[in-house]
């Protein structure tokens, strides 16, 4: 059955001239058919550069609106379309705006993992691969980080900057806790646990690593003594990392870690939306104008040298 599905999404990917972006959470099925498999920050990345009129993203909504601000040429299908982001949701444009009100003058640094609309009251857009960098690099003392308040105190641990926090989180990796760790690390005392920065404090500091999901790629690879790895995000990551080792092992740190989000686009909504070409992700040009430079200046201070 899957099998028809990915030589007909293969087809059409051709036909339409498109190509499928898809993050390191999504289902095995869909990992497997991916033309580029990244974390949000490789994503936007690629969705800037690629020639195709067409990009299918299978990722979350904040996602393929990223896609869309820095490439609205294209047309940027996003197969589940009410496939959206918890923690995204803990912050609306107006939110910031009394933010701004209230810290007159400091800057605001948003997360990627928001909306176009919060983007385009923000004056720094990161990912999680670049927010130390990205909040070290501002000529400020003191920023507002928004929303997720545990990457948040992340980049406050790991600057000099004082950081004033927003009281977003993501409930998919709170779902991980210290204790499943303790006890992994006591059944296989040679691992070496990585978690990402969204997860709580406490947890982060049994890490060996605390990193964004393209970091820990790169962790495992700078690591090739190391045979097991406890994986402290979304379940989905471990398919992603036998996928690039598979001569390693990966724990996951909890089975509950799952989003439920990111495993709605499905090899039957891809191949639906290669088909009529929807549903497609839209940016009023206002917003996106103003989301892009908040974009453009992470680009900037990461010294990401790439065209509009
Ligand atoms: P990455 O940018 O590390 O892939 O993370 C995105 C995300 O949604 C984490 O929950
Ligand atoms: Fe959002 Fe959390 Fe899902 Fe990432 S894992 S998309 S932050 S809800």
């Amino acid at each position: 059955m899957n099998e028809k599905i990915i030589k007909d999404i293969a087809k059409l990917k051709k036909e339409k001239d498109a190509v499928v972006l898809v993050h390191n959470y999504q289902l095995p099925e869909v990992q497997d058919i991916a033309d580029y498999l990244g974390d949000s920050l490789d994503l936007s990345l690629k969705a800037r550069t690629v020639e195709n009129k067409v990009i299918v993203f299978c990722g979350v909504h904040f996602m393929a609106e990223t896609a869309y601000i820095l490439s609205p040429q294209k047309i940027v299908l996003l197969p589940d379309i009410t496939s959206g982001c918890p923690l995204a949701d803990t912050i609306n444009k107006q939110d910031v705006i009394n933010l701004k009100k209230k810290y007159k003058g400091v800057p605001v640094v948003g997360y990627i993992n928001t909306s176009a609309e919060v983007k385009s009251e923000i004056d720094y857009c990161c990912t999680s691969a670049n927010a130390v960098d990205v909040v070290s690099n501002i000529p400020y003392e003191k920023v507002i980080f928004l929303p997720d308040k545990y990457l948040g105190s992340f980049v406050k641990q790991n600057t000099k900057k004082d950081v004033i926090l927003w009281h977003g989180y993501c409930p998919v990796h709170l779902k991980i806790m210290k204790d499943d760790i303790l006890k992994l690390k006591e059944k296989y005392p040679d691992a070496k646990v990585m978690v990402h920065p969204e997860c709580l404090l406490e947890v982060q500091e049994v890490a060996d690593k605390i990193v964004g999901t393209s970091g820990m790629i790169k962790y495992v690879r700078e690591h090739p003594e190391v045979k097991t790895f406890i994986v402290g995000t979304e379940i989905g990551m471990c398919y992603r990392l036998k996928k690039e080792f598979p001569d390693k092992e990966f724990i996951p740190a909890s089975e509950l870690a799952v989003c439920p989000d990111m495993k709605k686009n499905t090899l039957e909504k891809i191949l639906y939306s290669l088909e009529t070409l929807e549903p497609k992700v839209f940016v009023e040009e206002k917003i996106r104008i103003k989301a892009l430079m908040s974009i453009e200046r992470m680009y900037e201070l990461r010294r990401v040298k790439t065209k509009v």
